[in-house]
């Protein structure tokens, strides 16, 4: 009825991912975090978060991205974590979070699971708004987890 005809797809040998890494030592990080706040989108909350996730192949920046609808935005931490993942980089080293509001800088719970999961023997900076640092282990940021491991019979 549509005289449709097939045509036969190149055969792709290999996909190449080019790295979505930075370089960033250890002076740059709060400064590369400020830097990295400018790209968050915060339409509704103008709470802008910015990540930076220390991978073994290098540093992953996220930030958060809101849309329209409140409920489907997303946060700069699971954004670095899904954006390493993607890539195939899964050697997590430590992530850092800058916040430009409130009092402490901390992640929500939903990317504390995702944290967790990911990185649960790790540390994690907050820097935050007032300037200060503070150096946690992801393990408290969660105690009495939900793990895989809680699903086996
Ligand atoms: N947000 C993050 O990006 N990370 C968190 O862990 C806490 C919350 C974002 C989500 C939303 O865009 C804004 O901050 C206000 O909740």
């Amino acid at each position: 009825e549509y005289n449709l005809s097939v045509v036969e797809s190149p055969k792709i040998e290999a996909i190449i991912f080019e790295s979505p890494t930075l370089s960033v030592n250890s002076s740059e990080v709060k400064p590369t975090l400020i830097t990295l706040l400018d790209k968050a989108i915060t339409t509704n909350s103008d709470f802008p978060v910015s990540a930076l996730l220390f991978c073994k192949e290098g540093v992953v920046p996220g930030v958060n991205i809101e849309v329209s609808d409140w409920t489907k935005g997303l946060c700069g931490e699971r954004v670095a974590i899904s954006k390493a993942i993607s890539y195939g980089l899964t050697d997590f080293d430590s992530m850092s979070l800058h916040t430009l509001k409130g009092e402490f800088s901390s992640p929500c719970g939903a990317c504390r699971q995702v944290i967790h999961e990911h990185m649960p023997d790790n540390e994690i900076n907050f820097y935050h708004a007032d300037g200060t640092l503070s150096t946690h282990y992801t393990s408290d940021l969660l105690p009495f987890s939900f793990t895989s491991k809680s699903l086996a019979k």
